[in-house]
């Protein structure tokens, strides 16, 4: 059987704090059944009060980028323990808009990994690539992405990190990959990690698509031997849609 899926809203940067307190109101008294685990990635600003709102739900509250350091003379930066302490219990890290819009690195994405996980936050770290790339052969940029951030971390972090196959192409354009095509390079995404994190902590990291994901397709990808779970951003926006889209 299969295992319960994982899925993911990513709200980015929508919603005030009068705009998530109405969500939350209209999306948890439709969760009470769910075969899914739930979780919601909020602006900063939201942690707090979407962590007082989901309280007694299994809803998880999460955050959608940390800076990588302790703390320091870094304005306008949060640190892994603002977020933690806010309430979040997982961030997105190297998700597609913060590498391409934000020119993040794979050196720092490496470095938020270990800090969020030493902050005891789960780590959903996103991996993609472009058209372009696809049409070369995924396989190396994708690599790449997996070993910088997760090659000769300690075995023990490991079970606090989840990945996220988002190709670029299909994110907020409203084509999403096949789902044959997104088994197809889970598949190999899973071999991947079994190599690089060795077999037993590969084989157990929940592996999400993501990308154009909606009501209308999310139950073709779930059916996937090799998919866990969706990480959703248009589609998370609106309770009821979101709440439609999650297994009963
Ligand atoms: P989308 O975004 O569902 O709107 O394509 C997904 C994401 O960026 O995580």
């Amino acid at each position: 059987m299969k295992k319960r899926p994982v899925i993911l809203g990513n709200w980015k940067m929508y919603k005030t704090n009068r705009e998530a307190k109405a969500y939350f109101e209209a999306l948890l008294p439709q969760l009470s059944e769910v075969k899914a685990t739930v979780g919601i990635a909020v602006p900063f600003t939201a942690i707090s009060l979407c962590k007082e709102l989901a309280e007694g739900s299994s809803v998880m509250v999460g955050a959608q980028n940390m800076h990588s350091a302790f703390e320091g003379a870094f304005t306008g930066e949060i640190a892994g323990k603002m977020l933690s302490d806010a309430g979040a219990q997982f961030v997105i890290l190297g998700h597609s808009e913060r590498r391409t819009l934000f020119q993040e690195s794979h050196e720092e994405i490496r470095k938020k990994v270990e800090k969020a996980l030493n902050e005891e936050l789960t780590v959903v770290l996103c991996i993609g690539e472009t058209l372009e790339q696809r049409k070369a052969g995924y396989e190396e940029h994708l690599q790449e992405q997996l070993t910088s951030a997760l090659g000769d971390l300690k075995k023990t972090l490991l079970s606090k990190v989840i990945v996220a196959y988002e190709p670029i192409w299909a994110i907020g354009t409203g084509v999403s990959a096949s789902p044959k095509q997104a088994e197809e390079t889970h598949q190999w995404i899973r071999s991947t990690l079994e190599t690089i994190c060795g077999k037993t902590a590969g084989k157990k990291i929940p592996l999400l698509y993501g990308g154009s994901v909606k009501k209308t397709n999310i139950e073709n990808f779930l059916e996937q031997k090799h998919i866990d779970g969706t990480l959703v951003g248009g589609a998370s926006l609106k309770a009821q849609e979101f709440a439609s889209m999650i297994p009963h």
